[in-house]
């Protein structure tokens, strides 16, 4: 599940002192909400957004080493990210992430919930204690703009008529929020420039809606076992992702099918092999290689360094993703 190493080599040793140190930063207050919240760390998970924020310290201060601050960020990051799938696992009513059972479907629902409002608070309070009051509003929006998303999502369920700036909207504040500001954060850390920051911003921004997109291109084309949660569920349960909304130009027959929520027999097989038979998917992918692109474009505003290179290097990964 972890991508080619190789890619975070420049942090390879920040990423382990990262999971020892987020095991610990949990704690221990209530034993039921430290084992469902250490329950996900245990099983990993690409740790892509904390090894963007390390990769992000590390070229923006170049001939110093990181400080505690940098990693304290990026550790926040990955509990902040944590927080919103064990939330998101209980409004999807998801049973496997990262390969092992969702905290919700081993705990009960009403522990998952804690756990992830447990793991948002636990975040704000290691914010607050960085002392950097530009930091904690970025990082305290983004915790305002993931529950957004969520309910977002919920309201355009089978929303045939959903627009494609809509939808990347909902994408900005379900994922994009997380990578733009915390990617901006650390820089702040290093005292960037206005500029430089703007374009770590904008890097994030762009480089989590080419993830999204992707993550729902894979919804469709990947297997369950390969993704390490399940597949070809978002369609199903009305959330309408870029491959549906690009196919529903070219298939007004899958308005009706999506207005009637898949109500009679073989109406979603039916969707699917209609979403199959345009060019939705191919037109997700070009979206999604659009904002990669716009990413490696601000990344590169950045001086040379091993850490920008896989910053850069990670905008194609996500696209790789799909191949
Ligand atoms: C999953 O994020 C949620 C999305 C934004 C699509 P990741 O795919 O980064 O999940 P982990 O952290 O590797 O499990
Ligand atoms: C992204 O949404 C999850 C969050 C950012 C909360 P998805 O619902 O697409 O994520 P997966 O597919 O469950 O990982
Ligand atoms: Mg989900
Ligand atoms: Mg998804």
């Amino acid at each position: 599940m972890t991508p080619a190493t190789s890619l975070f080599t420049p942090v390879e040793a920040d990423l382990r002192i990262l999971a020892e140190n987020l095991k610990q930063l949990v704690g221990n207050r209530h034993p039921i909400l430290y084992a469902a919240a250490e329950h996900l760390f245990g099983a990993g998970g690409k740790r892509i957004r904390p090894a963007i924020v390390l990769l992000i310290s590390r070229a923006s201060i170049l001939d110093q080493d990181i400080t505690l601050r940098h990693r304290r960020l990026a550790e926040i990051t990955e509990m902040i990210h944590t927080a919103s799938l064990v939330h998101d696992d209980v409004v999807d009513e998801s049973n496997v992430r990262r390969g092992v059972p969702t905290v919700h479907s081993l705990f009960g629902n009403r522990i998952a919930v804690l756990a992830g409002d447990f793991l948002f608070a636990q975040s704000s309070w290691y914010l607050a204690n960085l002392d950097n009051l530009e930091v904690v509003k970025l990082l305290s929006e983004v915790i305002m703009d993931l529950a957004a998303g969520e309910i977002q999502q919920g309201l355009n369920r089978f929303d045939s008529s959903l627009s494609t700036e809509s939808y990347l909207k909902k994408s900005y504040y379900k994922t994009a929020s997380l990578m733009a500001n915390s990617s901006k954060a650390a820089g702040l850390l290093s005292e960037v420039s206005p500029e430089t920051a703007e374009h770590l911003y904008n890097y994030g921004r762009h480089l989590g809606l080419a993830f999204q997109i992707v993550d729902d291109i894979l919804d469709f084309t990947s297997s369950t076992d390969t993704l390490g949660k399940p597949a070809g569920s978002d369609l199903k349960s009305g959330n309408l992702t870029a491959p549906v909304l690009f196919a529903l130009k070219e298939k007004p027959y899958l308005e009706v099918l999506i207005e009637r929520e898949f109500a009679q027999e073989g109406d979603l097989e039916q969707a699917l092999v209609l979403i199959q038979d345009s060019q939705g998917i191919q037109r997700a992918r070009e979206l999604a290689a659009h904002h990669a692109k716009l990413a490696a474009e601000h990344i590169a505003t950045l001086p040379p360094s091993d850490s920008q290179q896989a910053l850069i290097n990670i905008a194609d990964y996500v696209l790789s993703r799909l191949y």
